[in-house]
């Protein structure tokens, strides 16, 4: 008996880093992506759980970067069990004061990859029958995120397009789920460049651990959608349905802005 295969793109750190160690600890081998040779690190300490771990280094904001994951799962030359989408950034700082360039980056990277990837590894896994799609969006989908202007909206997309693809999928035996962590303590935002922001502080934030339990729990319990975090975090959801979009754009700036 072989193990079952996921995949996970940004399994390297943060949320991504702790669905994979779920998945191998429930027996997945693993295909592991980050941008950095971090992920041979992570590959390394997830292999002493007792699986198959490969590790792929490549820049998902690009084309080449891309195939390079779409080519370590075809060259496997194993069915895709479960497919996680976590790779992901955002950009701190005022629209305009950001060079569109690097706008544009997020966009293929938050964007343009996980559909690329899920027009390839999607019809694979229904013509085998089933399969399983994580898509890690953001409680950020569910409102304006001034300061962090493309984010936002970046993670709006990638909701929409999965409750999309999912009522298409039905009957595929295909499953996608959508994960919405409210604010969690990795190196996101530091990476962002928002250290001087609200968003700055760790020790307020979610636990990744706490939130890739839930996103887990709910891919294996076949849920379309679910926010991850503390209660704090699911009565934010809630708020987020009941206040205008000038309300939940005011409060967060408030939280964004760069002092
Ligand atoms: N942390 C939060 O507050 C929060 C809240 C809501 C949603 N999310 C979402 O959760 C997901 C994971 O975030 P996280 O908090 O775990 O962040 P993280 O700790 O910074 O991890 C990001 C992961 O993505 C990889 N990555 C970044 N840029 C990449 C690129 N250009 N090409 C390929 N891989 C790249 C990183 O690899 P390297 O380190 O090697 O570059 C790393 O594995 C993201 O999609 C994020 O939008 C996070």
């Amino acid at each position: 008996m072989t193990n079952p295969l996921a995949l996970v793109t940004g399994g390297s750190a943060g949320i991504g880093l702790e669905l994979a160690r779920l998945l191998a600890r429930d027996g997945h081998d693993l295909i592991i992506t980050g941008s950095s040779d971090r992920v041979k690190g992570a590959a390394e300490e997830l292999r002493q759980i007792g699986v198959d771990v490969t590790p792929v280094q490549s820049d998902l904001a690009t084309e080449d970067g891309t195939n390079t994951v779409i080519d370590a799962v075809k060259n496997s030359g194993r069915p895709l069990d479960i497919a996680v989408f976590s790779a992901g950034i955002a950009i701190g700082g005022a629209f305009v004061d950001i060079p569109l360039e690097r706008h544009l980056q997020l966009i293929a990277l938050n964007i343009i990859s996980p559909v690329r990837m899920a027009h390839v590894f999607l019809p694979a896994m229904a013509a085998n029958g089933g399969g399983k799609l994580l898509l890690v969006s953001s409680l950020s989908a569910t409102t304006p995120t001034p300061y962090e202007s493309v984010y936002g909206p970046s993670k709006a997309f990638l909701t929409s397009f999965g409750h999309s693809i999912r009522e298409e999928l039905v009957g595929t035996g295909v499953q996608i789920t959508i994960l919405h962590p409210g604010a969690t303590a990795t190196d996101f935002h530091a990476r962002a460049g928002m250290g001087s922001t609200g968003f700055g502080d760790n020790s307020w934030k979610n636990d990744p651990a706490q939130v890739a339990r839930q996103g887990y729990d709910a891919l294996m319990a076949g849920t379309t959608s679910l926010i991850g975090g503390d209660e704090a975090t699911q009565e934010a959801g809630r708020e987020h349905k009941r206040m205008s979009e000038e309300e939940k754009a005011r409060r967060h700036a408030k939280m964004a802005r760069p002092t």
